[in-house]
């Protein structure tokens, strides 16, 4: 069974989908952090975004594995062999991202790659296009999303608690125009698939929005 959750940035995506794969005994699978992991490496190797063909070869050379980290609710991003959950994070990433999310030619690369998860099979996996490209046929589709300010104040915290120094105004603007380029982008914007349950966390806690989805999961095909 594959459960999608697509949504924007700061709608409680990554939270919600680990804690509900770990309820379910589902694979947790983070998309977010393989397009991070792959502009993390373009930047290492010096490589101009502007360089399409160089990057396309770059990203056939590479490995990226999402591993459970035992006996905590955090999985590890590999690139070719190397944990750089971390350094994915890094606003400097973040805002690099966009970069390669728009080439077609990488999104046919990671569609395959996480496609290629689902054979194993019975996964939670979160993203941009997840129910409407990576796995149009999904069971179960949810689309997450929350206000722009609150996902500005729930993202600004996640970065003071990591020590990032950033204003919230700046988190304000860098969220807007993330949203923008990853709806407005030609090949796999984000967009809610027309069969996918739209659930707004604005005004709701972490706890009570899992339960939400599990309520729409078919316990018998679950347990
Ligand atoms: O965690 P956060 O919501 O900040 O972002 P993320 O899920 O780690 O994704 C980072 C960026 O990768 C997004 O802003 C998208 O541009 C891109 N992305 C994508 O294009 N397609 C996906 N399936 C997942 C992420």
């Amino acid at each position: 069974m594959i459960v999608t959750i697509d949504g924007p940035a700061g709608a409680g995506k990554s939270t919600i989908a680990k804690l509900l794969a770990e309820k379910i005994g589902f694979l947790y699978v983070d998309t977010g952090a393989m397009y991070r992991a792959l502009t993390l490496k373009i930047i290492r190797y010096g490589i101009a975004f502007s360089d399409t063909q160089a990057i396309v070869s770059l990203a056939k050379k590479t490995v990226i594995q999402l591993q459970k980290n035992d006996g905590t609710q955090q999985t590890k991003v590999m690139l070719d062999g190397n944990d750089v959950s971390e350094d994915i994070r890094h606003p400097e990433i973040t805002n690099a991202v966009f970069n390669i999310a728009g080439m077609p030619e990488i999104r046919r690369i990671m569609v395959q790659w996480q496609r290629g998860y689902g054979k194993a099979g019975n996964i939670v996996m979160e993203g941009r296009d997840i129910g409407t490209v990576v796995f149009p046929h999904a069971e179960k589709k949810f689309y997450l999303d929350a206000t722009p300010p609150v996902r500005a104040q729930r993202r600004f915290r996640e970065l003071e608690e990591k020590g990032v120094g950033i204003g919230l105004d700046e988190v304000v603007r860098q969220i807007k125009d993330r949203d923008y380029k990853d709806m407005t982008r030609t090949c796999g914007p984000l967009k809610k698939a027309d069969d996918a349950v739209y659930i707004d966390s604005t005004r709701r806690q972490i706890s009570e929005v899992v339960d939400t989805l599990l309520t729409y999961l078919d316990n018998e095909k679950v347990i």
